[in-house]
């Protein structure tokens, strides 16, 4: 009974943090055999993410092998904090300073797809807006007061919240958020924006999948080795009991 109350609310809490600020989640197209969106995905992470949230669980030799990227290439695009190839992805910030600087320390980013969804990390990626009260003059639709800076802005440009007035069953109006619509275009269009940050979400989807990748490869071996055994076995005791019939 207790282990069912905990499931229970277990379940309560992770539907109300999915349900988060309340706007409709886009779907992200995941496809784990894409190695071209896996490699872009893989460039933007480094490049844009890194620099705050670490992905320990995942190695830069085992990216370079299931990505196909060489190890000479991992190393010259890939890897810019002074890590070696079998390093797994770590930052060179203090936790210290990082709460400092945002009021909360960045959570590693390894397993982040699994524990949100694709869905909803995409929808994130694309919901920060222009608020002037929060302290770096951004908030995000899907994540209201998040202590994330929108550091997309120069490929994404920034967005302006359009609201409308809902009115609930108890016939109270709230206004929420209507869509968000570039204010200042960045580097980006909208389409190639959207287009980098599935690539993004797939690479992060990757992420949070390689120990599962290599639990399955070792599953297959276990599995092969015990079948050859039963064959010897099966000859032994054929020898064994071959004069006793
Ligand atoms: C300048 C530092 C910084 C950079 C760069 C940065 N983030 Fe963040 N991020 C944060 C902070 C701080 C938080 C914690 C926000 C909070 O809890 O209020 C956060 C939170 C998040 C969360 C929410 C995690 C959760 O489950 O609560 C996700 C997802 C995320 N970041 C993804 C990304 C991605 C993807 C990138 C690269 C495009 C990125 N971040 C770049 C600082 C950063």
């Amino acid at each position: 009974m207790k282990k069912l109350i905990i499931i229970l609310l277990v379940l309560c809490s992770s539907s109300a943090i999915a349900a988060g600020g309340g706007i409709p989640l886009q779907s992200a197209t995941i496809d784990l055999g894409n190695k071209a969106s896996l490699q872009r995905g893989a460039k933007y992470f480094v490049n844009y993410c890194l620099s705050c949230h670490s992905a320990k669980q995942l190695r830069y030799s085992r990216m370079g092998e299931d990505l196909a990227i060489s190890p000479e290439l991992v190393e010259l695009n890939l890897m810019f904090t002074g890590e070696k190839i079998f390093d797994g992805m770590t930052i060179a910030m203090r936790a210290k300073d990082a709460e400092k600087w945002f009021g909360v320390n960045p959570p590693d980013l390894s397993l982040t797809a699994r524990s949100r969804g694709a869905d909803w990390l995409y929808t994130y990626l694309k919901s920060f807006y222009i608020d002037e009260s929060r302290p770096f003059g951004v908030n995000n639709a899907l994540f209201p007061s998040v202590g994330m800076p929108h550091v997309l802005a120069d490929l994404q440009g920034l967005q302006r919240a359009v609201y409308k007035d809902v009115e609930s069953d108890d016939g109270t109006v709230r206004t929420v958020i209507d869509k968000l619509v570039i204010a200042e275009p960045g580097r980006m269009n909208e389409k190639e924006f959207d287009a980098a940050m599935n690539d993004l979400v797939n690479f992060m989807t990757y992420m949070g999948e390689p120990a599962k990748m290599e639990r399955e490869r070792l599953g297959g071996k276990v599995l092969f080795f015990i079948f050859i055994m039963l064959i010897i076995f099966y000859f032994l005791k054929k020898e064994y009991w071959k004069d006793i019939h």
